[in-house]
């Protein structure tokens, strides 16, 4: 049996009559870039997280780079983010001019650290990027509550949560703005890249729809320095029918995990992630964590099963960022971490039987 580390086929499938419909109206009505299909995907997006507004641009990575241009950071400003996080999550902050400053991850949920956030702040700490990292979300009442004891400006990063909670609100919605990546395999995926921002301040909004494009709120107006970053009519069209189904992929996700734990529970060599109440997470990944990593995730390839790690290097020891100075031992949790986590098969359409022959290869490997 072979188990992928995600089906879009599958999903993509069983929507293909209705995305193709999709795809042909805006074929034959021949507005490719934003247009009636952006503006209605923006509305219902934002409808769906409980945002006030919603901004298609061209990928998660573009969506923070424009919130940080959007709220004016000046060139050296800091911005505090999770060691522990994709790269795109600094480069967002690098692009707009500011410095990222990675704080260490908590060792029970791998989000950042919020005990460690305040020894990182210094004068020069404009910004707090809260990633809920693999769906699961942030305590967002300790975010804002130091946010506003140091008077920080709060950028979600929820390119991996799209729908979890805290306290029955969506992430994203808490800070001045969400970012959101809408790559084909997020739990919301266009069918290329796409991102999507969400705020409830309408002068951040405005913004931001001059940002992505070219600076300009009129035609051949460019009040500020923006670029291009449109999201596609198709695209939009496209997530427009996967958004009414993000629930139902969601509890797929959430029942799969659920799943996992029990076929999981026991083995000496692994720890599962614990699976928070409430919805507070969405298992865009579902990660364990085991000293032989590398060994195991060569044993489930032979085994037929793909397993993926997120992320192998962590940023502050990425090339890139060879001119912050960090060095191996900086942040010790993160960089133990990225040596021992692997993400096994996680998408909504995931069978028992798939899950099954996942769990019968690690207790074999054991
Ligand atoms: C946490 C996080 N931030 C940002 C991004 C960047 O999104 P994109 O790939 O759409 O640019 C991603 C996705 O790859 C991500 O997982």
């Amino acid at each position: 049996m072979k188990v992928p580390f995600v089906d879009l086929p599958n999903q993509t499938q069983k929507m293909k009559t209705e995305i193709m419909q999709a795809v042909e109206s805006i074929v034959d009505s021949c507005q490719f870039v934003l247009g009636p299909a952006v503006s209605a995907f923006e509305s219902e997006f934002a409808e769906f997280v409980g945002a006030k507004y919603g901004v298609g641009v061209g990928s998660g990575t573009d969506a923070l780079h424009i919130a940080y241009r959007a709220i004016d950071l000046k060139p050296g400003e800091e911005v505090i983010v999770p060691a522990h996080t994709f790269v795109a999550t600094p480069i967002g902050v690098t692009m707009a001019g500011g410095v990222p400053v990675p704080v260490e991850v908590d060792e029970s949920t791998f989000l950042m650290d919020l005990n460690k956030v305040e020894s990182a702040i210094t004068s020069k700490t404009r910004a707090i990027c809260p990633v809920h990292l693999y769906g699961r979300s942030e305590n967002m009442e300790e975010v804002m509550s130091l946010a506003k004891k140091h008077n920080l400006i709060v950028i979600e990063d929820a390119s991996q949560s799209h729908g979890s909670h805290w306290n029955g609100k969506c992430t994203g919605t808490f800070g001045d703005i969400g970012c959101y990546s809408l790559f084909p395999g997020k739990n919301l995926g266009a069918f290329g890249d796409a991102g999507v921002m969400v705020t409830d301040n309408e002068e951040l909004k405005d913004k931001i729809m001059s940002i992505r494009n070219y600076g300009s709120p009129k035609k051949y107006h460019h009040p500020i320095l923006g670029f291009n970053s449109r999201m596609d009519s198709m695209q939009a069209a496209i997530l427009r029918i996967k958004l009414r189904n993000l629930k139902a992929f969601s509890e797929g996700r959430q029942a799969a995990a659920e799943r996992y734990h029990k076929l999981l529970e026991g083995i000496e060599g692994i720890q599962l992630p614990n699976i928070p109440g409430d919805n507070q997470h969405v298992f865009h990944l579902y990660v364990i964590r085991t000293e032989k990593r590398d060994e195991l995730q060569k044993h489930l390839q032979e085994c037929g099963v793909g397993a993926g790690i997120h992320y192998p290097t962590p940023w502050h020891l990425q090339g890139a960022y060879n001119n912050l100075g960090y060095s191996e031992g900086a942040y010790p949790l993160t960089e133990k971490l990225s040596h021992q986590i692997l993400s096994l098969p996680m998408f909504p359409e995931i069978t028992e039987e798939q899950q099954q022959h996942v769990a019968d290869s690690i207790k074999k490997f054991f």
